[in-house]
């Protein structure tokens, strides 16, 4: 039996089409083996949001060729959907498949191993990937939709991903979220390339709170989390379902990207930073303990030291409780690429510097102050921290160290009393 090894780069999305290609090959009468570990046949899914992560794709295909010379090696995802030819450059790569072909990745090794054509496959209309466990994790991902038809100036997404929408009919999604229950996942993350944008391709109305709605009713699913969702697409009602359906996290992850309009309009964004803030404070008006954690862009072309002071204020007064911050990284063929007025390197550096101690500051205001009270928190496999206890998500999304929790607690939602934050986690014990 062959023996297969996934190695994956990028976001959530990316996450669940390798559990997808997972499901696919093992089905097929392959055996997988843990990531990155000896394995007759490499998977890598690559990612090309940033320099960095074309960089880390072509890296790894160079490791694993090199350690594994006798193994066959594929690569997929958003860099070899963008750049197939510079990955053919590369010596050592068997096959490279873009995005559409990853659920029918068995077809393909198949016919690489048995030397026979590979498939020539058109999209297959209709056809939506279905998974029932997701490795490795005590929460599950679920893509409900693909596509994104915003083309932000900097973006390369849509160019790889596609700027149709395709939303997955919502039967299918809860015969996933059905199947992931059954296998003991108790939390379910909606995930997609423009998720805010689920259902505008239907004619029935249904978008993001009808699945909200209908997940709920699954049971076994006890938590039900939103990924990033664009600030335009955070309606009123998924506000008020998030806050009356008591499964729903408290957490929305919203990105910001720059705090001064002249931005917001460069990078093609349709809001401005008052829009933000009002919808923000919509939400904490709507959930008192909402957890809010977003994306900012530094170094965008034009911004000056003003634009990013703006910033910073805007990311001071709304608080998030946690944030990412992303250098620009110009990507060949988006309008941003050709724009003028880069912005030096070490200036980038240093105001991607700044923004991360902020975030620092606020995260640990932001945690410090759930210290005393009881959470619900979803314990995970990993062990962190100094006394590497297991360590598991509130429904905020605040990290926390459980120090009573064993591994028989795994994958449960347990009631944690907090007691201190340590700089990245809190820390607490199991409520006897
Ligand atoms: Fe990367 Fe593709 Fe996701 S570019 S962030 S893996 S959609």
């Amino acid at each position: 039996m062959q023996t297969v090894s996934f190695l994956t780069l990028g976001c959530k999305v990316n996450q669940y089409d390798t559990q997808v290609m997972r499901e696919t090959l093992k089905k097929a009468g392959y055996m997988l083996v843990k990531d990155d570990n000896k394995a007759d046949i490499y998977v890598l899914n690559t990612c090309t949001v940033t320099s960095i992560s074309d960089r880390k794709s072509r890296q790894i295909i160079r490791r694993l060729r090199k350690n594994n010379p006798e193994s066959k090696l594929i690569v997929t995802g958003c860099y070899a959907e963008r750049r197939p030819d510079d990955i053919k450059k590369i010596d050592g790569v068997d096959l490279i498949l873009s995005n559409k072909d990853k659920p029918f990745i068995d077809q393909f090794i198949n016919g690489l191993l048995d030397n026979s054509c590979v498939p020539e496959l058109t999209e297959n209309i209709g056809f939506h990937p279905h998974i029932t466990n997701f490795y490795d994790q005590t929460r599950a991902i679920v893509k409900i939709e693909d596509g994104c038809d915003s083309m932000c100036a900097y973006c390369i997404v849509p160019y790889v991903r596609g700027h149709i929408i395709k939303s997955r009919p919502i039967e299918s999604i809860i015969k996933e979220a059905d199947d992931l229950a059954k296998n003991g996942y108790r939390e379910i993350v909606l995930t997609g390339i423009h998720l805010g944008a689920y259902g505008r391709d239907f004619s029935d109305g249904v978008g993001v709170v009808d699945v909200l709605r209908a997940i709920h009713k699954v049971d076994g699913i006890e938590r039900i989390r939103l990924s990033s969702i664009e600030p335009m697409d955070v309606t009123d009602e998924i506000i008020d379902t998030v806050s009356e359906l008591p499964k729903c996290a408290h957490h929305f992850h919203i990105p910001l990207q720059s705090g001064s309009d002249k931005i917001h309009s460069l990078m093609r964004r349709t809001y401005t930073s008052s829009d933000f803030e009002n919808l923000i404070g919509k939400i904490i008006a709507r959930i008192a303990d909402v957890g809010i954690s977003t994306d900012v862009m530094v170094g965008f072309p034009s911004e000056t030291d003003q634009d990013f002071t703006e910033t910073l204020d805007v990311i001071s007064r709304v608080k998030f409780s946690r944030l990412h911050v992303f250098r620009y990284s110009p990507r060949e063929g988006t309008p941003a690429e050709k724009f003028p007025n880069r912005v030096p390197d070490r200036i980038t550096s240093r105001r991607s510097d700044e923004a991360i101690v902020l975030g620092h500051r606020l995260m640990t205001e932001f945690f410090s102050k759930m210290i005393g009270e009881t959470a619900q928190v979803l314990v995970e496999r990993t062990r962190e921290g100094k006394d590497k206890l297991l360590a598991g998500w509130t429904s905020n999304y605040a990290r926390v160290l459980i120090k009573n929790a064993s591994d028989d607690d795994i994958g449960r939602i347990v009631e944690v009393k907090l007691v201190e934050f340590d700089d990245n986690h809190l820390i607490g014990s199991i409520t006897p």
